[in-house]
């Protein structure tokens, strides 16, 4: 499909932001589209969790616009952005840590769907909910039937991410925003959380903020490479070979040692 005829979700219209003398996001325009899954690659510090942040409304920009499905919504909080239906990202939502897994996704789908009070919700709404179709077809796709009835603080750091991704694609969310998704998870863990993340492809609209390449290889459809607040490169995994790429995200001279490129080869960045 020619990039044109795809909907924009959405759009990043010259974003900058800058903390003291650091021009963290450099005049970034970007746009993301309906049911893809898009990846943000760069090294720390590159601009990734502050262009992130300007996206979900958690920053102000200090010039250019958010749109989203075309209407202007940079100067509009998190919060609102949320109720729009924009986005969810579970870095934004609390869970129950004291109530069961399966618990807080009836909250989460309740919280999202109707408009009765919390605490109404948490003293009439589980009990009665536990067993709804919807509630327990994501228990099995995000594979937490084990774990339905153990209470959050119990949970492993990969269940927990797992159960966290689960409650915000309960809401519907227009787009589900991550950043760094499997940050200080085990390998394993790593895959399940991938593994209920690719269900999604086609279903769902995806941006996913990510420092190490092999983490997401194989799993974006599009993805950009961010360096000193700015854009250096956009397309798919062909991409990463781009010098200024190499030299910026791989720290690859392409006029220096054979050894230094054999790593870049190996799919890590430290
Ligand atoms: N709240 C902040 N206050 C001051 N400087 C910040 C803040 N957030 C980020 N920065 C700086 O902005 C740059 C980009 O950071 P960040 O967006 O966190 O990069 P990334 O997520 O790609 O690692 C870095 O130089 C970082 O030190
Ligand atoms: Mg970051």
């Amino acid at each position: 499909m020619s990039p044109d005829k795809r909907t924009v979700v959405i759009k990043a219209e010259g974003v900058s932001k800058r903390f003291g003398t650091v021009q963290a996001v450099d005049q970034v325009d970007y746009q993301l589209y309906e049911n893809e899954v898009a990846g943000i690659l760069g090294s720390n510090g590159a601009g990734k969790t502050t262009f992130f942040n300007l996206l979900t409304g958690y920053y102000l920009p200090d010039e250019g616009r958010i749109l989203y499905q075309g209407q202007d919504v940079t100067r509009m909080t998190p919060q609102q952005r949320v109720s729009l239906g924009m986005m969810r990202s579970f870095q934004l939502t609390s869970t129950f840590d004291n109530l069961s897994v399966i618990d807080n996704l009836v909250l989460a789908f309740f919280r999202a769907h109707k408009s009765a009070s919390l605490w109404q919700l948490l003293i009439n709404t589980c009990r009665k909910h536990r067993k709804d179709e919807k509630i327990l077809a994501t228990l099995a796709s995000f594979d937490l039937e084990r774990v339905a009835d153990r209470l959050v603080k119990h949970l492993g750091l990969g269940e927990k991410r797992r159960m966290e991704i689960a409650m915000e694609i309960l809401a519907e969310p227009k787009v589900l925003l991550l950043d760094e998704p499997l940050a200080g998870l085990a390998e394993s863990e790593i895959k399940g959380v991938l593994d209920i993340l690719r269900q999604q492809v086609g279903k769902q609209t995806i941006l996913i903020v990510e420092h190490k390449i092999s983490h997401v290889q194989d799993f974006l459809q599009r993805l950009i490479v961010m360096h000193e607040g700015r854009i250096i490169a956009e397309g798919g995994y062909e991409c990463l070979q781009n010098p200024e790429v190499r030299k910026s995200y791989w720290q690859i001279d392409d006029s220096a040692s054979e050894s230094a490129s054999a790593s870049a080869d190996a799919g890590e960045v430290s």
